[in-house]
Protein backbone atom coordinates (compact mmCIF):
# COMPACT_ATOMS: atom_id res chain seq x y z
CA UNK A 1 0.00 0.00 0.00
CA UNK A 2 1.13 3.67 -1.23
CA UNK A 3 2.38 5.83 1.97
CA UNK A 4 2.00 8.81 -0.30
CA UNK A 5 -0.69 11.22 -1.18
CA UNK A 6 -1.16 15.03 -3.26
CA UNK A 7 -1.11 18.12 -0.96
CA UNK A 8 -1.82 21.55 -1.86
CA UNK A 9 1.14 23.49 -1.58
CA UNK A 10 -0.77 26.66 -0.52
CA UNK A 11 -0.13 26.70 3.50
CA UNK A 12 -4.05 28.25 4.43
CA UNK A 13 -5.67 25.03 2.26
CA UNK A 14 -3.24 22.42 2.15
CA UNK A 15 -5.92 20.02 0.74
CA UNK A 16 -4.85 17.12 0.38
CA UNK A 17 -5.99 13.96 -2.50
CA UNK A 18 -5.42 10.29 -3.14
CA UNK A 19 -2.62 9.29 -5.55
CA UNK A 20 -5.03 7.55 -8.28
CA UNK A 21 -6.82 11.21 -8.84
CA UNK A 22 -5.17 12.74 -12.28
CA UNK A 23 -4.91 16.66 -11.02
CA UNK A 24 -2.59 19.59 -11.75
CA UNK A 25 -4.08 22.17 -9.44
CA UNK A 26 -5.57 22.46 -6.22
CA UNK A 27 -9.77 21.34 -6.79
CA UNK A 28 -10.18 24.03 -4.30
CA UNK A 29 -7.99 26.78 -4.07
CA UNK A 30 -6.51 26.12 -7.63
CA UNK A 31 -2.78 26.48 -6.07
CA UNK A 32 -0.19 23.84 -7.19
CA UNK A 33 0.01 20.23 -5.53
CA UNK A 34 3.13 18.03 -4.28
CA UNK A 35 3.28 14.68 -3.74
CA UNK A 36 3.71 13.94 0.01
CA UNK A 37 4.61 11.05 2.40
CA UNK A 38 3.49 9.47 5.39
CA UNK A 39 7.31 9.21 5.87
CA UNK A 40 6.92 7.49 10.06
CA UNK A 41 5.44 4.50 7.47
CA UNK A 42 8.20 4.24 5.06
CA UNK A 43 10.94 2.77 5.61
CA UNK A 44 13.72 4.98 4.44
CA UNK A 45 17.26 4.23 4.31
CA UNK A 46 18.83 5.99 7.92
CA UNK A 47 22.03 6.95 6.15
CA UNK A 48 22.58 7.51 1.83
CA UNK A 49 25.05 5.43 2.16
CA UNK A 50 22.82 2.85 1.97
CA UNK A 51 21.98 3.68 -1.42
CA UNK A 52 25.11 2.36 -2.85
CA UNK A 53 24.49 -1.33 -2.34
CA UNK A 54 21.83 -1.24 -5.16
CA UNK A 55 24.69 -0.44 -7.25
CA UNK A 56 26.17 -4.04 -7.04
CA UNK A 57 22.40 -5.46 -8.02
CA UNK A 58 22.24 -3.49 -11.59
CA UNK A 59 20.82 -6.47 -13.22
CA UNK A 60 17.35 -5.72 -11.33
CA UNK A 61 15.91 -2.76 -13.77
CA UNK A 62 14.85 -0.52 -10.52
CA UNK A 63 18.38 -0.49 -9.18
CA UNK A 64 20.12 0.07 -12.36
CA UNK A 65 18.19 3.20 -12.95
CA UNK A 66 19.53 6.75 -11.15
CA UNK A 67 16.15 7.78 -10.74
CA UNK A 68 14.29 4.39 -8.78
CA UNK A 69 17.91 3.69 -7.45
CA UNK A 70 16.03 5.79 -4.87
CA UNK A 71 13.04 4.54 -4.60
CA UNK A 72 12.09 4.86 -0.95
CA UNK A 73 12.62 8.97 -1.55
CA UNK A 74 9.48 9.22 -4.05
CA UNK A 75 7.73 6.12 -2.97
CA UNK A 76 3.91 6.58 -4.46
CA UNK A 77 4.26 3.15 -6.63
CA UNK A 78 4.78 -0.16 -6.05
CA UNK A 79 7.54 -1.55 -7.17
CA UNK A 80 5.92 -3.70 -10.14
CA UNK A 81 4.09 -0.29 -11.78
CA UNK A 82 7.30 1.56 -12.50
CA UNK A 83 8.18 2.55 -15.94
CA UNK A 84 11.59 2.85 -16.55
CA UNK A 85 13.97 2.55 -19.64
CA UNK A 86 17.46 3.19 -17.70
CA UNK A 87 17.17 6.80 -16.76
CA UNK A 88 19.35 8.53 -14.73
CA UNK A 89 22.84 7.06 -15.84
CA UNK A 90 24.80 10.63 -15.89
CA UNK A 91 28.08 11.31 -14.35
CA UNK A 92 29.02 14.66 -12.09
CA UNK A 93 32.21 15.59 -13.63
CA UNK A 94 34.75 17.40 -11.58
CA UNK A 95 36.49 20.24 -14.15
CA UNK A 96 39.08 22.17 -13.43
CA UNK A 97 40.56 23.28 -16.99
CA UNK A 98 36.81 25.31 -16.94
CA UNK A 99 36.96 26.40 -13.59
CA UNK A 100 40.13 27.93 -14.08
CA UNK A 101 39.00 29.99 -16.91
CA UNK A 102 36.00 31.03 -14.88
CA UNK A 103 37.62 31.86 -11.82
CA UNK A 104 37.10 29.14 -9.26
CA UNK A 105 39.72 27.14 -7.58
CA UNK A 106 40.43 23.63 -8.80
CA UNK A 107 38.38 20.83 -7.20
CA UNK A 108 35.25 22.91 -6.93
CA UNK A 109 33.29 23.15 -9.56
CA UNK A 110 31.04 19.98 -10.86
CA UNK A 111 29.30 19.72 -13.81
CA UNK A 112 26.20 17.29 -13.50
CA UNK A 113 26.02 15.61 -17.16
CA UNK A 114 21.94 15.46 -17.74
CA UNK A 115 22.61 14.68 -21.47
CA UNK A 116 23.57 11.30 -20.95
CA UNK A 117 19.56 10.42 -20.08
CA UNK A 118 18.05 7.97 -23.24
CA UNK A 119 16.69 10.61 -25.04
CA UNK A 120 19.34 13.51 -23.98
CA UNK A 121 17.86 15.79 -21.68
CA UNK A 122 16.97 15.57 -17.96
CA UNK A 123 13.38 15.57 -18.84
CA UNK A 124 13.76 11.53 -18.44
CA UNK A 125 14.15 11.67 -14.69
CA UNK A 126 10.37 13.34 -14.22
CA UNK A 127 8.88 11.38 -17.10
CA UNK A 128 9.95 7.96 -15.95
CA UNK A 129 7.66 9.04 -12.92
CA UNK A 130 4.69 10.94 -14.62
CA UNK A 131 5.07 7.69 -17.19
CA UNK A 132 4.58 5.34 -13.73
CA UNK A 133 1.98 7.65 -12.75
CA UNK A 134 0.24 7.25 -16.04
CA UNK A 135 0.14 3.62 -15.75
CA UNK A 136 -1.42 3.31 -12.12
CA UNK A 137 -4.08 5.16 -13.09
CA UNK A 138 -4.78 3.41 -16.76
CA UNK A 139 -3.84 6.68 -18.87
CA UNK A 140 -4.31 5.60 -22.78
CA UNK A 141 -3.17 8.43 -24.19
CA UNK A 142 -0.77 10.79 -22.68
CA UNK A 143 0.52 14.39 -23.71
CA UNK A 144 2.62 17.55 -22.98
CA UNK A 145 3.49 21.04 -24.71
CA UNK A 146 7.13 21.32 -25.01
CA UNK A 147 9.82 23.41 -26.12
CA UNK A 148 11.58 19.64 -27.54
CA UNK A 149 12.76 18.25 -24.55
CA UNK A 150 9.54 17.08 -22.33
CA UNK A 151 8.43 15.94 -25.80
CA UNK A 152 11.62 13.63 -26.36
CA UNK A 153 10.81 12.55 -23.42
CA UNK A 154 7.22 11.49 -23.24
CA UNK A 155 7.40 9.99 -27.14
CA UNK A 156 10.39 7.90 -25.73
CA UNK A 157 8.37 6.56 -22.88
CA UNK A 158 5.44 5.62 -24.45
CA UNK A 159 7.65 4.64 -27.48
CA UNK A 160 9.42 2.04 -25.42
CA UNK A 161 6.64 0.90 -23.15
CA UNK A 162 4.44 0.81 -25.67
CA UNK A 163 1.68 1.65 -22.54
CA UNK A 164 0.50 5.16 -24.16
CA UNK A 165 -0.19 6.77 -27.67
CA UNK A 166 1.40 10.30 -27.04
CA UNK A 167 0.50 13.64 -28.59
CA UNK A 168 2.83 16.39 -28.26
CA UNK A 169 2.37 20.61 -28.73
CA UNK A 170 5.09 22.45 -29.83
CA UNK A 171 5.44 25.76 -30.75
CA UNK A 172 5.97 26.59 -34.42
CA UNK A 173 9.73 27.17 -35.91
CA UNK A 174 10.37 27.45 -31.18
CA UNK A 175 12.04 23.73 -31.15
CA UNK A 176 15.82 22.79 -32.16
CA UNK A 177 16.05 20.37 -34.82
CA UNK A 178 17.58 17.59 -32.63
CA UNK A 179 14.31 17.67 -30.71
CA UNK A 180 12.02 18.13 -33.04
CA UNK A 181 13.40 14.93 -35.08
CA UNK A 182 13.17 13.09 -31.74
CA UNK A 183 9.38 13.18 -31.31
CA UNK A 184 9.13 12.40 -34.81
CA UNK A 185 11.38 8.91 -34.52
CA UNK A 186 9.77 7.97 -31.97
CA UNK A 187 6.32 8.11 -33.07
CA UNK A 188 4.96 10.88 -31.12
CA UNK A 189 1.74 12.66 -32.44
CA UNK A 190 3.19 16.09 -33.35
CA UNK A 191 1.14 19.24 -33.42
CA UNK A 192 2.67 21.95 -34.44
CA UNK A 193 1.10 25.39 -33.09
CA UNK A 194 1.39 28.83 -34.62
CA UNK A 195 2.49 30.09 -31.06
CA UNK A 196 5.18 29.89 -29.00
CA UNK A 197 5.48 27.10 -25.13
CA UNK A 198 3.02 29.06 -23.56
CA UNK A 199 0.24 29.28 -26.30
CA UNK A 200 1.12 25.34 -27.20
CA UNK A 201 0.95 24.73 -22.89
CA UNK A 202 -2.77 26.53 -22.43
CA UNK A 203 -4.15 24.20 -25.76
CA UNK A 204 -2.44 21.32 -24.36
CA UNK A 205 -3.94 21.93 -20.67
CA UNK A 206 -7.57 22.48 -22.47
CA UNK A 207 -7.12 19.73 -23.78
CA UNK A 208 -6.38 17.16 -21.23
CA UNK A 209 -8.98 18.94 -18.52
CA UNK A 210 -11.57 18.29 -21.55
CA UNK A 211 -10.39 14.77 -22.78
CA UNK A 212 -8.86 11.51 -20.91
CA UNK A 213 -5.71 12.65 -21.79
CA UNK A 214 -2.94 12.53 -19.43
CA UNK A 215 -0.63 15.72 -19.24
CA UNK A 216 3.17 15.66 -18.63
CA UNK A 217 4.36 18.88 -18.14
CA UNK A 218 5.50 20.06 -14.85
CA UNK A 219 2.36 21.25 -13.38
CA UNK A 220 2.25 16.93 -13.06
CA UNK A 221 3.67 16.68 -9.50
CA UNK A 222 4.51 13.30 -10.07
CA UNK A 223 6.77 14.00 -12.55
CA UNK A 224 8.60 16.75 -9.99
CA UNK A 225 9.39 13.30 -8.10
CA UNK A 226 11.61 12.30 -10.64
CA UNK A 227 13.38 15.18 -10.59
CA UNK A 228 14.03 15.59 -7.01
CA UNK A 229 16.30 12.63 -8.02
CA UNK A 230 19.07 14.51 -9.98
CA UNK A 231 20.20 16.21 -6.80
CA UNK A 232 20.50 12.93 -5.16
CA UNK A 233 22.51 11.70 -7.85
CA UNK A 234 24.92 15.01 -7.07
CA UNK A 235 25.62 14.48 -3.66
CA UNK A 236 26.25 10.63 -4.55
CA UNK A 237 29.06 11.96 -6.77
CA UNK A 238 30.41 14.26 -3.83
CA UNK A 239 30.68 11.16 -1.38
CA UNK A 240 27.36 12.42 -0.14
CA UNK A 241 28.99 15.77 1.06
CA UNK A 242 26.45 18.69 0.25
CA UNK A 243 27.93 21.35 -2.13
CA UNK A 244 28.19 24.90 -1.34
CA UNK A 245 25.90 25.81 -4.57
CA UNK A 246 23.37 24.25 -7.10
CA UNK A 247 23.08 26.30 -10.35
CA UNK A 248 20.48 25.23 -12.49
CA UNK A 249 18.85 27.18 -15.92
CA UNK A 250 15.05 28.23 -15.25
CA UNK A 251 12.35 28.08 -17.63
CA UNK A 252 9.11 26.36 -16.34
CA UNK A 253 10.75 26.09 -12.85
CA UNK A 254 10.11 22.51 -12.66
CA UNK A 255 13.72 21.31 -12.06
CA UNK A 256 14.57 24.18 -9.51
CA UNK A 257 11.61 23.44 -7.73
CA UNK A 258 12.16 19.72 -7.89
CA UNK A 259 15.67 20.71 -6.21
CA UNK A 260 14.17 22.45 -3.57
CA UNK A 261 11.84 19.59 -2.47
CA UNK A 262 14.80 17.47 -2.37
CA UNK A 263 16.82 19.11 -0.14
CA UNK A 264 14.04 20.43 2.28
CA UNK A 265 12.79 16.38 2.54
CA UNK A 266 16.57 15.45 2.94
CA UNK A 267 16.78 17.67 5.64
CA UNK A 268 13.71 16.50 7.32
CA UNK A 269 14.97 13.02 7.21
CA UNK A 270 18.04 14.05 8.49
CA UNK A 271 19.70 12.74 5.57
CA UNK A 272 21.75 15.60 5.15
CA UNK A 273 23.00 18.38 7.81
CA UNK A 274 22.85 21.50 5.58
CA UNK A 275 20.86 22.39 2.19
CA UNK A 276 23.21 24.33 -0.29
CA UNK A 277 22.18 27.56 -1.50
CA UNK A 278 20.50 27.40 -5.33
CA UNK A 279 20.95 30.10 -8.51
CA UNK A 280 18.35 29.36 -10.96
CA UNK A 281 19.82 31.60 -14.00
CA UNK A 282 17.43 32.84 -16.76
CA UNK A 283 18.03 34.03 -20.40
CA UNK A 284 17.61 37.87 -20.17
CA UNK A 285 15.30 37.41 -22.99
CA UNK A 286 12.90 35.31 -20.75
CA UNK A 287 13.60 36.78 -17.12
CA UNK A 288 10.30 37.18 -16.04
CA UNK A 289 11.43 34.82 -12.62
CA UNK A 290 14.72 37.27 -12.19
CA UNK A 291 12.38 40.44 -12.30
CA UNK A 292 9.92 39.20 -10.14
CA UNK A 293 12.30 38.52 -7.64
CA UNK A 294 14.78 40.94 -8.10
CA UNK A 295 13.05 44.10 -9.33
CA UNK A 296 9.28 43.05 -8.41
CA UNK A 297 10.90 41.28 -4.60
CA UNK A 298 8.41 38.55 -4.83
CA UNK A 299 9.24 36.31 -2.06
CA UNK A 300 7.49 32.58 -0.61
CA UNK A 301 6.79 34.32 2.47
CA UNK A 302 5.77 31.07 3.55
CA UNK A 303 3.72 30.86 0.71
CA UNK A 304 1.48 33.72 0.92
CA UNK A 305 3.49 35.27 -1.48
CA UNK A 306 1.85 38.11 -2.95
CA UNK A 307 -0.59 37.14 -5.83
CA UNK A 308 -1.50 40.62 -7.26
CA UNK A 309 2.44 41.19 -7.51
CA UNK A 310 2.32 38.42 -10.40
CA UNK A 311 -1.00 39.07 -11.99
CA UNK A 312 -0.13 42.46 -12.64
CA UNK A 313 3.55 41.90 -13.85
CA UNK A 314 1.94 39.27 -16.52
CA UNK A 315 -0.59 41.99 -17.20
CA UNK A 316 2.06 44.35 -18.51
CA UNK A 317 3.81 41.49 -20.24
CA UNK A 318 0.47 41.36 -21.82
CA UNK A 319 -0.31 44.74 -22.58
CA UNK A 320 3.00 45.45 -23.51
CA UNK A 321 3.11 42.25 -25.97
CA UNK A 322 6.25 41.29 -24.75
CA UNK A 323 7.13 37.55 -25.80
CA UNK A 324 9.99 35.59 -24.33
CA UNK A 325 12.53 35.31 -26.69
CA UNK A 326 16.13 33.72 -26.56
CA UNK A 327 18.68 31.42 -28.41
CA UNK A 328 18.50 29.23 -25.76
CA UNK A 329 15.16 28.12 -27.06
CA UNK A 330 14.73 25.43 -24.15
CA UNK A 331 14.15 27.99 -21.70
CA UNK A 332 11.99 30.51 -23.76
CA UNK A 333 8.83 30.71 -21.41
CA UNK A 334 6.69 33.94 -20.85
CA UNK A 335 5.18 32.38 -17.67
CA UNK A 336 6.81 29.75 -15.75
CA UNK A 337 4.11 26.89 -14.41
CA UNK A 338 5.94 26.55 -11.08
CA UNK A 339 6.79 29.78 -10.28
CA UNK A 340 5.09 29.77 -6.78
CA UNK A 341 6.83 26.56 -5.90
CA UNK A 342 10.68 27.79 -7.04
CA UNK A 343 9.89 31.17 -4.64
CA UNK A 344 9.42 27.90 -2.18
CA UNK A 345 12.75 26.50 -3.44
CA UNK A 346 14.69 29.81 -3.45
CA UNK A 347 13.43 30.18 0.48
CA UNK A 348 14.60 27.02 1.52
CA UNK A 349 17.96 27.11 -0.62
CA UNK A 350 18.68 30.57 0.20
CA UNK A 351 18.54 31.09 -3.20
CA UNK A 352 19.40 33.75 -5.99
CA UNK A 353 18.44 34.36 -9.44
CA UNK A 354 20.30 35.88 -12.10
CA UNK A 355 19.69 36.86 -15.98
CA UNK A 356 22.44 36.26 -18.71
CA UNK A 357 22.44 37.58 -22.50
CA UNK A 358 22.78 35.04 -25.26
CA UNK A 359 25.92 36.64 -25.83
CA UNK A 360 26.63 35.09 -22.68
CA UNK A 361 25.07 32.22 -23.12
CA UNK A 362 26.29 30.92 -26.35
CA UNK A 363 29.92 31.68 -24.98
CA UNK A 364 29.66 29.89 -22.01
CA UNK A 365 28.15 26.77 -24.12
CA UNK A 366 30.93 26.88 -26.60
CA UNK A 367 33.77 27.01 -23.64
CA UNK A 368 32.19 23.84 -21.58
CA UNK A 369 31.89 22.34 -25.09
CA UNK A 370 35.74 22.77 -25.67
CA UNK A 371 36.81 21.74 -22.10
CA UNK A 372 34.09 19.31 -21.02
CA UNK A 373 31.50 16.80 -22.51
CA UNK A 374 29.30 19.75 -24.27
CA UNK A 375 25.36 20.71 -23.87
CA UNK A 376 22.90 22.63 -25.23
CA UNK A 377 22.52 26.82 -24.86
CA UNK A 378 20.18 26.38 -22.28
CA UNK A 379 22.66 23.96 -19.96
CA UNK A 380 24.99 26.74 -20.95
CA UNK A 381 23.14 29.77 -19.40
CA UNK A 382 24.78 27.51 -15.63
CA UNK A 383 28.55 29.02 -16.93
CA UNK A 384 27.30 32.33 -17.58
CA UNK A 385 25.42 32.70 -14.65
CA UNK A 386 28.20 31.52 -12.48
CA UNK A 387 30.55 33.56 -13.84
CA UNK A 388 27.96 36.86 -12.52
CA UNK A 389 28.43 35.33 -9.51
CA UNK A 390 31.95 35.34 -9.17
CA UNK A 391 32.14 38.40 -10.78
CA UNK A 392 29.88 39.93 -7.82
CA UNK A 393 31.68 37.79 -5.38
CA UNK A 394 28.45 36.06 -4.39
CA UNK A 395 29.90 32.62 -5.18
CA UNK A 396 33.49 32.86 -3.88
CA UNK A 397 35.95 31.00 -5.86
CA UNK A 398 36.89 28.47 -3.21
CA UNK A 399 32.66 27.02 -3.01
CA UNK A 400 31.88 23.86 -4.13
CA UNK A 401 29.49 24.48 -7.25
CA UNK A 402 27.43 21.68 -9.24
CA UNK A 403 25.92 23.14 -12.43
CA UNK A 404 23.31 21.04 -13.92
CA UNK A 405 23.69 20.66 -17.78
CA UNK A 406 20.41 19.69 -18.57
CA UNK A 407 20.43 18.87 -22.21
CA UNK A 408 22.53 16.76 -24.64
CA UNK A 409 25.12 19.24 -26.97
CA UNK A 410 23.74 17.71 -30.21
CA UNK A 411 19.92 18.74 -29.43
CA UNK A 412 20.93 21.92 -31.28
CA UNK A 413 23.64 21.79 -33.86
CA UNK A 414 22.58 24.45 -35.66
CA UNK A 415 23.28 26.51 -33.38
CA UNK A 416 27.24 25.33 -32.67
CA UNK A 417 27.48 24.97 -36.23
CA UNK A 418 26.25 28.52 -36.91
CA UNK A 419 28.52 29.79 -33.80
CA UNK A 420 31.70 28.06 -35.07
CA UNK A 421 31.24 28.65 -38.65
CA UNK A 422 32.74 31.64 -40.87
CA UNK A 423 29.69 30.99 -43.04
CA UNK A 424 28.14 34.35 -42.97
CA UNK A 425 24.55 33.15 -43.93
CA UNK A 426 24.47 30.41 -41.34
CA UNK A 427 25.28 32.88 -39.12
CA UNK A 428 23.16 35.87 -40.11
CA UNK A 429 20.34 33.03 -40.27
CA UNK A 430 21.00 32.36 -36.73
CA UNK A 431 22.94 34.40 -34.74
CA UNK A 432 22.66 37.98 -35.80
CA UNK A 433 19.02 38.34 -35.51
CA UNK A 434 19.82 38.16 -31.53
CA UNK A 435 22.38 40.40 -31.79
CA UNK A 436 25.36 37.54 -31.26
CA UNK A 437 28.37 36.84 -32.97
CA UNK A 438 31.04 34.90 -33.70
CA UNK A 439 33.74 35.21 -30.65
CA UNK A 440 37.20 34.33 -29.61
CA UNK A 441 35.43 30.55 -28.42
CA UNK A 442 34.83 29.82 -32.28
CA UNK A 443 36.24 27.23 -33.58
CA UNK A 444 35.72 27.67 -37.38
CA UNK A 445 36.35 25.29 -39.59
CA UNK A 446 39.17 25.89 -42.47
CA UNK A 447 38.36 25.23 -45.93
CA UNK A 448 40.75 23.15 -47.56
CA UNK A 449 41.49 22.28 -51.16
CA UNK A 450 41.24 18.26 -51.94
CA UNK A 451 44.89 18.22 -52.36
CA UNK A 452 47.87 17.07 -49.93
CA UNK A 453 49.95 19.85 -50.31
CA UNK A 454 47.14 21.98 -49.36
CA UNK A 455 46.09 20.24 -46.43
CA UNK A 456 49.79 20.22 -45.35
CA UNK A 457 50.18 24.00 -45.49
CA UNK A 458 46.61 24.22 -44.03
CA UNK A 459 48.24 22.72 -40.93
CA UNK A 460 51.24 24.87 -40.49
CA UNK A 461 53.19 21.48 -41.45
CA UNK A 462 55.16 23.20 -44.10
N1 LIG B 1 17.24 23.13 -19.84
C1 LIG B 1 16.72 22.42 -20.83
C2 LIG B 1 17.64 21.73 -21.77
C3 LIG B 1 15.31 22.34 -20.99
O1 LIG B 1 14.80 21.63 -21.98
C4 LIG B 1 14.48 23.04 -20.09
C5 LIG B 1 13.03 23.01 -20.22
C6 LIG B 1 15.10 23.76 -19.07
C7 LIG B 1 16.47 23.78 -18.97
C8 LIG B 1 14.29 24.49 -18.07
O2 LIG B 1 13.90 23.62 -17.06
O3 LIG B 1 11.48 24.11 -17.01
O4 LIG B 1 12.59 22.83 -15.20
O5 LIG B 1 13.02 25.27 -15.47
N2 LIG B 1 12.42 22.53 -21.21
C9 LIG B 1 10.98 22.34 -21.28
C10 LIG B 1 10.61 21.51 -22.47
C11 LIG B 1 10.19 23.56 -21.07
O6 LIG B 1 9.48 21.64 -22.97
O7 LIG B 1 11.42 20.72 -22.91
P1 LIG B 1 12.66 23.99 -16.12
Amino acid sequence: MSHAFQQCIHPDCQASYDIGQILTACETCGSLLDVQYDWERIAVPTSLLEFETRWSNRLNPLDLSGVWRFRELLGFPADEQIVTIGEGQTILQQNDRLASVIGMNPEKLFLQYEGLNPSGSFKDNGMTAASTHARMVGAKMTACASTGNTSASLAIYAGVSGLFQCVVFVGSGKIAYGKLSQALDYGATTLQIDGDFDDALARVRELCAEHPIYLCNSVNPFRLEGQKTIMFRVLEGLGWEVPDWIVVPGGNLGNSSSFGKAFMELKQLGLIDRIPRLAIINAAGASTLDELVNDNKLQWNDGRNNAAVIRDYYASMDGEDRRASTLASAIEINRPVNLVKALRALNVCDGVVRSVTDQEIVDARALIAANGFGCEPASGATIAGLRQLRTEGVIAASDRVACVLTGHQLKDPDLTVAYHTDDSEKQAEKLHPAGVHLTPHANSPITVRNDTAAIVHALGLA
